[in-house]
């Protein structure tokens, strides 16, 4: 049979999907929802299975809009082609760089952030401290050191309104472009200054003579995928460390660190929700027909609040096991920022946050927005 069809109001999805995705996952975990124009799996099992078979739930989408706007990127691609640019970014992403290089980097510029801030008394969190750091640490890690923080930050956001433009706004499309062609100018720039030894993603392409074509598709997507999560899970992780005072004294009395706090933020109101897979040859699975080039979504934000894997899951809490938790994936594309956002976020940015301002208040409500990329809109602090 053919998975359901399912409306959704596409703003009440967007403000709160969770209440969709629960009824989603208890009376049709496998539907079509035509506002989406896709094939939604919810349960966690279905896309922990599903998405490793990658002969079936292809990542190649010549036709999507990430493709078409930003061009062949790692993860838009199978098999070997996708492990031969894995491999490559290696010595960028691995844990040895990340704790060696990038954390000091991390350190300086979080520590000039929050120099900058000592004379306010209010901080909107998301723009004056989140927003800066994760760009900053995004222009070390990519070697685009002739960007600033605040095009690194434009760049991304653009890049990203364009590959949700499934409307094709005419407006949102040009201004993708313009966002390309700046990150082109910059690579550019800097290939023509000579790239020095770091081990940044620029360094590393150019080291094995990658094609410009394939160094700027790939920086591409480090910038779309590398800005708005770090920035939505640092500012999200004080938020709700905030509004739940008694888990941020267990943090501070040292009963639970800032790892298990952002992990479980990220299981909770995860990042990135959602990732788009092309049905590469007609297929069924449980019972359902799947054809050739339908488009489906593996939907990580629902997965990692699905009630058979995780107790009470719309629940924040600290003692939670978050072992089973997909927010940086679960097959062969699982996120290659993940140590990076792991030193970034849970042993630099929050920790050096809290430090800096242990009297910290909420002053205003929390709203988070977004389903594919969901997180804090702005709020302010008392420090
Ligand atoms: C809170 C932070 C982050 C979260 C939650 C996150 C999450 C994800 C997810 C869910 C995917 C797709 C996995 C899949 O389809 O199976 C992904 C892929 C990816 N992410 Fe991240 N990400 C984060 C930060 C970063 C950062 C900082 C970078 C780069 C510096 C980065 C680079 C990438 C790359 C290159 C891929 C594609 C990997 C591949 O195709 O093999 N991410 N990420």
């Amino acid at each position: 049979m053919l998975p359901i069809s399912f409306n959704i109001n596409y703003s009440d999805f967007t403000n709160n999907p969770y209440p969709v995705f629960a009824e989603l996952r208890n009376s049709a975990p496998i539907s079509f929802v035509p506002e989406l124009d896709a094939i939604l799996l919810t349960k966690h099992s279905d896309i922990f299975i599903c998405e490793k078979n990658i002969s079936v739930f292809s990542s190649v989408q010549p036709d999507g809009l990430m493709t078409k706007l930003m061009g062949q990127n790692m993860m838009r691609k199978d098999g070997e082609d996708h492990k031969a640019e894995r491999r490559t970014i290696f010595p960028t992403v691995s844990p040895k760089t990340t704790q060696k290089v990038w954390k000091q980097k991390f350190v300086d510029h979080t520590k000039s952030i929050l120099e900058s801030l000592s004379d306010q008394d209010l901080i909107d969190v998301v723009n004056e401290f989140a927003k800066p750091v994760s760009a900053q640490a995004l222009k070390s890690v990519t070697g685009l050191t002739n960007m600033t923080w605040q095009e690194m930050d434009r760049v991304s956001q653009g890049m990203i309104d364009g590959c949700a433009n499934y409307i094709r706004d005419s407006n949102v499309e040009k201004n993708c472009y313009d966002c390309t062609r700046s990150i082109d100018n910059h690579i550019q720039e800097r290939m023509e200054q000579g790239l020095g030894s770091d081990p940044s993603l620029l360094s590393v392409f150019a080291s094995v003579n990658e094609k410009f074509e394939t160094i700027s598709a790939n920086i591409k997507l480090a910038i779309s995928g590398g800005q708005n999560e770090p920035r939505d899970a640092i500012a999200g992780t004080i938020a709700t460390l905030l509004k739940n005072r008694q888990q941020l004294k267990k943090i501070l009395d040292g009963e639970f660190n800032w790892l298990k706090a952002f992990e479980e933020y990220a299981r909770w109101m995860s990042p990135i929700g959602m990732s788009p897979r092309r049905i590469a040859k007609d297929f069924s699975y449980k019972d359902f027909e799947f054809s050739e080039n339908d488009r489906v979504f593996l939907m990580f934000g629902s997965a990692n609040r699905d009630e058979d894997i995780f107790e009470k899951p719309n629940e924040f809490r600290l003692d939670r096991d978050v072992t089973q938790s997909i927010s940086f994936g679960a097959g062969p594309h699982f996120c290659a920022g993940a140590w990076i956002s792991k030193t970034l976020i849970a042993e630099v940015a929050i920790p050096m946050f809290f430090e800096k301002f242990p009297k910290i208040e909420l002053q205003s409500e929390v709203e988070y927005s977004g389903w594919a990329f969901r997180g804090p809109k702005p709020f302010f602090v008392k420090v």
